[in-house]
């Protein structure tokens, strides 16, 4: 019982370096949230990845393989798709929310993936 007292100033420390910690990940300045474009990346890549592989692989063979693909085609593509000059069903609602920076973004990271051997 004698050494318990310290465990209580471990455990706030601990407790706000976790909550410092998850206010940076969340991009909170001066208690207004402020997306990075790297956040930015990182929440939208898992949907992107559910149908085009987390390497840029698809494994379904209607989604096609981004990875290897040229960077400027990737975000042409996208582009078509938010504006309706390529018509896909699926693909149209994926890229709507999109602005320039997330799709150069996404673009640049799939571009520099390995294409499947
Ligand atoms: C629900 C599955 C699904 C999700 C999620 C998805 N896609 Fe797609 N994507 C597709 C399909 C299917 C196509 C092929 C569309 C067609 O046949 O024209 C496609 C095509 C593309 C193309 C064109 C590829 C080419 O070779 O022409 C790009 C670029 C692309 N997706 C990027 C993305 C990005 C970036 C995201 C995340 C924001 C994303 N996709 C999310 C299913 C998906």
């Amino acid at each position: 019982m004698t050494r318990s007292h310290w465990k209580l100033p471990v455990a706030v420390l601990t407790w706000l370096g976790v909550a410092a910690a998850a206010q940076a990940a969340a991009g909170v300045e001066g208690g207004k949230p402020v997306q990075k474009p790297a956040d930015k990346l990182a929440a939208i890549l898992p949907m992107c990845a559910t149908c085009h592989g987390v390497d840029g692989i698809s494994s379904v063979g209607l989604y096609p393989n981004l990875a290897g693909q040229k960077a400027e085609y990737l975000a042409k593509q996208l582009r078509d798709f938010k504006a309706g000059r390529r018509d896909d069903a699926v693909m149209r609602p994926m890229a709507e929310p999109l602005d320039d920076a997330a799709i150069d973004a996404l673009s640049r990271h799939f571009g520099a993936m390995r294409a499947a051997p």
